[in-house]
C-alpha cells in the first residue's frame, strides 16, 4: 500500500513518523518471503496514539513489524502499511537489579549487556533472534528459560484504549509461547528484573546453550525458527522427523534437515510455497498421531 504521496503522509511527518516508500519486506524478515509496501517508522513513542487515531480516521490498514524473526508474509503489493519502532541503541539502561529496555531493541544484545552488568537468568535466550518486544509478545523461551518470568512492567500502546499505558507483570499473563496481550498491543518498554550473577558464570550458561542450539538448529539458513507450537508433552519436530519428513519441500520451501520443526527458504521461495509445506506437513501429523499443530509462526496474508 501506497501512502507516501498521500497527504496523510505530511501530517505523519509532523507527528515524527517517517514514511519509507516500497519497501521490500523479504529484506526485513528472517525467512526472508514477504511483499512491498511503505514503512513507517515511529521515532516518538509520545505520539503514536495521534499516529494511530490518523490512520484509523483515514482508513489505512496497518500491521505492527517487530524483528520479523517468526513472521511468514504475503508476496506482492500488501494491502497495508508496517509500523515500525526504530532501533535504539544500547536500547538497555541498568539500574540496580533492573533493565530498562526499549521494544526495539536486539534481545541477544539485551542478554549480553545485562551479563557484562553482572545480571543473569536469561542465558537460554542468546541465540533466539529478534527484537526484546517481540520475544515479549510471544513470551519467547529455549532451555529453560522463558523471557515473561522476568517481567516486572511493560510500557505499550493499548489500540482498545488508544493510549499509552503501563501494566505491572502480575498483571499480564505468560504461557507457553502466549501472552494475555490483544493482537493489536504495541510493546514500547519493558522493566526485567533479573538475578544478580557474576559475568563469567553467565558467560558459562551462554556457551553451553548456544554450542545445543548450533548443534541441533540450522541457524545459518532463512527460517522462522520452530514453525509449529509443541503439542502439550509431545515434540513438533520429533514427530515431522519420524515421518521422515526432513528435506520434504513444496516449490522453493524445505523442512530442514538439521531440525524437522524449521522450515527453510531454500530456493527463492513464495509465501504459498510456505503455507503448502506447512499445511501439508500439518496434515501428515494429523493423520500419524491424530494431533493438529498450532502455528507458532504467525502468518499476514493479504
Ligand atoms: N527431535 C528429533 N528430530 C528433530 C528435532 C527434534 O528427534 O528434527 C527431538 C530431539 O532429539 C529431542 C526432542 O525432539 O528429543 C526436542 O527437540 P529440541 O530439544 O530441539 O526442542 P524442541 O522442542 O524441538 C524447543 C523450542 C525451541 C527451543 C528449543 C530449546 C518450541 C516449538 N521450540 O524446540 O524454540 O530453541 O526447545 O529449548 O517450543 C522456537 O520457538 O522457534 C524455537 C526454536
Amino acid at each position: 500500500m501506497r501512502i507516501s504521496d498521500m497527504p496523510v503522509a505530511a501530517r505523519l511527518k509532523d507527528l515524527g513518523v517517517e514514511v519509507r516508500p516500497g519497501v521490500s519486506l523479504a529484506e526485513k524478515t528472517s525467512l526472508g518471503i514477504g511483499g512491498t509496501t511503505d514503512q513507517l517508522l515511529l521515532y516518538r513513542y509520545d505520539t503514536i496514539p495521534e499516529a494511530m487515531r490518523l490512520l484509523a480516521t483515514e482508513q489505512i490498514p496497518h500491521h505492527f513489524l517487530g524483528g520479523g524473526t517468526n513472521l511468514l508474509i504475503a508476496d506482492g503489493e500488501l494491502p497495508y502499511v508496517v509500523l515500525h519502532l526504530p532501533p535504539v541503541h544500547p536500547g538497555v539502561r541498568i539500574e540496580g537489579t533492573i533493565a530498562h529496555v526499549h521494544a526495539s531493541a536486539d534481545l541477544g544484545g539485551t542478554v549480553t549487556f545485562c551479563a557484562k552488568n553482572d545480571l543473569g537468568g536469561m542465558e537460554g535466550l542468546i541465540g533466539v533472534p529478534g527484537s526484546v518486544g517481540g520475544a515479549l509478545r510471544m513470551n519467547a523461551g529455549a532451555y529453560g528459560t522463558q523471557i515473561g518470568s522476568y517481567v516486572r512492567e511493560v510500557e505499550l500502546y493499548r489500540a482498545a484504549s488508544g493510549e499509552i499505558e503501563t501494566l505491572r507483570g502480575n498483571d499480564i499473563r505468560f504461557d507457553y509461547r502466549h501472552t494475555s496481550f490483544a493482537p493489536d498491543d504495541v510493546v514500547l518498554r519493558v522493566k526485567l528484573e533479573l538475578p544478580s550473577k557474576p559475568y563469567n558464570d553467565i558467560l558459562a550458561g551462554i556457551r553451553v546453550c548456544n554450542e545445543k542450539r548450533r548443534a541441533s538448529q540450522p541457524l545459518n539458513q532463512k527460517s522462522a525458527g520452530c514453525i509449529f507450537k509443541n503439542p502439550p508433552g509431545g515434540s513438533a519436530g520429533r514427530m515431522i522427523d519420524e515421518l521422515r519428513l526432513k528435506g520434504h519441500r513444496a516449490g522453493g520451501a524445505m523442512v530442514s534437515d538439521r531440525h524437522a520443526n524449521f522450515f527453510i527458504n531454500v530456493e527463492r521461495a513464495s509465501c504459498s510455497d510456505m503455507l503448502r509445506l506447512i499445511d501439508d506437513v500439518r496434515e501428515r501429523v494429523h493423520g500419524a498421531y491424530g494431533i493438529v499443530l498450532e502455528n507458532e509462526v504467525i502468518v499476514w496474508r493479504n
